[in-house]
């Protein structure tokens, strides 16, 4: 892997150097959360080139008027310099002996520990599991003479969003001698962030009272201090941090009350230790880890990638709050601003359906709450029914997507993006998610309040959506498919389907769908007449109209480049709707999401021919080949797919993640290594198992939720063993033969 990030045992990354030039690989990488709260990986210390970055989920704020709403960044709690003597300790300031930092992924733990002449330290920190507004850091120093340490820590609001602010200046004080605070509103979305600090000082384990100045300045509170410290004792710091906002769930949305919830609680929290708020932490991340461990045999580095997938599966969010989605950097940096795009649905869903059922009904449910914000777009463009955003952020945001992205290498400006307005087909991915999550989890109470009228007023958007020809065939014009690299086409293949899939289910429901406006005459027709492209005589199902006439494109040069979007060096938009390249799987996600609609036969021809064709230029696009080659029995290209997806992250490129993971990429390697390899589907109302495990595994068991019921799987080459630990019985078809597991009964 020749990275500076590897793995060291199941549970444990490590950074074995730090890296000067790109320290963000490492700050998204070890990001730390527990769905609410998260921070960056950044250093106590400060070096150039670091994101520090920290986010309370659902802080989102429009900087300008001319920008969109994004998740902002709070102010810096991380930083702590300590000086020696009156001089700075960094990784500069004297010959470093050892250098390592890990993250325990079993309970969040981050340890740096350096040893460098005249000196050890150790840092710690975690973001608490038990407390989701606590973040705690402990500094452990020993130097090898007597000397001076000075501290200087504090909260720092000068953090910006790559330069634009989203606080007021705000209001600082300093308390109870070594505590502090500051409350201080966003500027368009008024959503009032309170942060308090507490620092104690320790030498050799006991606790002193230290004597703190304090420096206020704009928009920065810090507190500073020093003490002697002697060869070989050990002085200890411990920042403890409360984050709250007028935002939270359990909040009335005032800033009085977001500030009276901070004291109440802090004043508890800050009289407990590090090890005690540690190990009350550790306690729930070992229950999150009960339900949703994979344990791979055989392959030490699958079960340390996959396991690294699923720390960040169960960091994004914590399903507490239903007014927020999943961003596409899940909160592990400020890429894609914090917004969540149907990679929610499709790519990370089926993980939550399947492991932690209450946080994929909390993220269907945050659709929902977007629902009239969505009939609102709708309604704009002259449409019935909901039309959701393509980007989307605070549920009453409505389209957050973004005017302009990045240069046109032929104008020289920049290029305008059109997703906003174009890509549709999340409105779709909407529906058909709210089906797979009740197939799953068999929630009538969900589909009864919410998911019926969620699928009947996605179609009813489509019903009025689509286009009427002479001849009475029904069109979906001027879109952008899942493939981005090609805008304002027609019929594309994907979202034509996954409409018609929309609009059979609200046929289907239609007595419950309890919309007032519901005109189930128009919904028929739509269905009725929706074109469908069909196989054609090779059973390449055209991607939309008029793709076979496109040019083909020697696409080497870019299928291997380090970075994606290496074609818009060469070529612009325009140019680009000229040739046959996609950005990213399009009309093979069907043979997957719709797969019994097709025959094997179209499958494997359509994976063929679209897979060259394909620059992968999107995470989201490997998951999708992974499984289709697996279903396909192309098992070899499944597995080298589920590699390259394993490496999205945490390859070697030390840029691809600098401004976050790659959420949907976590939930893709999720969903190839158990749905995938493991051949796990709802089908027919049964759980269906058909397992084909790679070569160099052994074995995998995890457990599922399904209908309610937990299921521990354990599968190995020959042997498909699975306990109902539920107390009712669930069908399955193993290998296609149906059986019948009772509660508390194995097979
Ligand atoms: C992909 C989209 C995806 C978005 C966020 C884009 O590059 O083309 O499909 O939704 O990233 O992950």
């Amino acid at each position: 892997m020749n990275s500076h990030i590897t793995y060291s045992d199941d549970f444990m990354i490590k950074e074995t150097r730090f890296e000067f030039d790109n320290p963000s690989k490492t700050e998204s990488l070890f990001t730390q959360s527990n769905g609410y709260l998260a921070l960056r990986c950044s250093t106590e210390e400060a070096y150039c080139f670091q994101k520090r970055d920290m986010f309370v989920n659902g802080v989102f704020d429009k900087a300008m008027d001319d920008e969109v709403s994004e998740i902002a960044n709070l102010p810096d709690i991380i930083n702590l310099e300590l000086y020696k003597n009156g001089k700075r300790i960094c990784l500069h300031s004297s010959p470093v002996l050892s250098y390592e930092r890990t993250l325990d992924i079993s309970d969040g733990l981050l340890t740096r520990k350096i040893r460098q002449e005249g000196h050890s330290l150790t840092y710690e920190r975690f973001v608490s599991m038990a407390e989701r507004h606590l973040a705690a850091q402990r500094v452990r120093f020993t130097g090898s003479e007597d000397c001076t340490i000075s501290i200087i820590t504090g909260i720092d609001g000068q953090e910006t969003n790559m330069g634009s602010q989203h606080f007021h200046e705000g209001v600082m004080r300093f308390f109870n001698l070594n505590e502090l605070e500051m409350a201080s509103r966003t500027v368009s979305s008024g959503v009032t962030a309170v942060i308090s600090s507490s620092v104690k000082i320790l030498l050799d384990g006991k606790e002193i009272g230290m004597k703190w100045a304090v420096d206020i300045k704009r928009r920065a509170i810090y507190l500073r201090g020093s003490i002697d410290v002697k060869a070989g004792s050990e002085l200890t710091i411990c920042k403890l941090s409360c984050i709250h906002s007028s935002r939270d769930a359990e909040g009335d949305g005032s800033s009085d009350d977001a500030l009276r919830r901070s004291r109440e609680e802090r004043e508890v929290l800050f009289s407990r230790s590090f090890d005690d708020l540690m190990a009350d932490s550790s306690a729930v991340w070992k229950r999150l880890w009960e339900n949703c461990d994979v344990k791979i045999t055989g392959n030490e580095r699958d079960q340390a990638l996959v396991r690294f997938a699923l720390y960040h599966l169960l960091i994004m969010t914590d399903g507490k709050d239903d007014r927020l989605g999943i961003g596409a950097k899940g909160l592990s940096g400020e890429g894609y601003k914090g917004h969540s795009f149907w990679d929610t649905e499709i790519f990370l869903l089926p993980f939550y359906q399947f492991t932690q059922p209450e946080k994929a009904e909390a993220l269907l449910s945050y659709r929902w709450n977007c629902l009239e914000s969505a009939r609102k777009k709708a309604a704009e463009h002259g449409f019935r029914g909901a039309m959701f955003p393509w980007e989307s952020a605070w549920i009453d945001d409505g389209e957050t997507t973004p005017l302009w992205g990045g240069a046109d290498i032929v104008t020289g400006t920049a290029m305008k993006i059109l997703t906003g307005e174009l890509e549709l087909h999340v409105t779709a991915d909407i529906a058909y998610a709210v089906q797979a999550y009740y197939e799953t989890t068999g929630d009538d109470t969900f589909m009864n309040e919410k998911g019926y009228r969620l699928i009947g007023e996605t179609a009813m958007f489509w019903a009025s959506f689509i286009q009427w020809d002479e001849d009475g065939s029904g069109h979906i014009r001027n879109v952008i498919g899942p493939d981005e690299y090609k805008e304002h086409v027609d019929d594309n293949a994907y979202t034509n389907y996954m409409v018609h899939h929309n609009l059979k289910l609200a046929l289907r429901y239609k007595d419950r769908i309890g919309m007032k406006d519901f005109d189930e005459g128009l919904v028929r027709k739509a269905e009725e007449g929706l074109y469908l492209p069909q196989p054609d005589e090779n059973g390449i199902i055209e991607q939309f109209a008029g793709y076979h006439e496109l040019m083909d494109l020697d696409l080497s040069k870019y299928r291997s480049a380090d970075v994606v979007g290496t074609i818009y060096e060469d070529y612009n938009m325009d140019q680009l709707r000229m040739y046959k390249v996609s950005k990213q799987a399009d009309t093979l996600l069907l043979f997957i999401l719709l797969a019994h609609d097709f025959s094997p036969e179209t499958a494997k021809a359509n994976y063929d021919y679209y897979e060259g064709r394909c620059l992968h230029d999107s995470s989201l696009s490997r998951g999708t080949h992974c499984l289709i080659a697996e279903r396909t029995g192309r098992h070899e290209e499944a597995y080298r797919f589920f590699e390259e997806g394993l490496l999205t992250d945490f390859g070697s490129s030390l840029k691809s993640s600098a401004e976050g993971i790659h959420s949907a990429c976590m939930g893709s390697i999720w969903q190839d290594a158990v749905p995938g390899f493991c051949g796990i589907e709802v089908l027919d109302g049964a759980l269906s198992v058909n397992p084909h495990l790679p070569p160099s595994w052994d074995s995998i068991a995890f457990r599922l939720f399904y209908q309610g019921q937990r299921l521990h799987f354990s599968i190995a080459k020959e042997k498909i063993g699975i306990v109902n630990e539920g107390s009712k019985a669930v069908r399955l078809k193993i290998r296609g033969e149906e059986k019948i597991l009772e509660g508390g009964c194995e097979i």
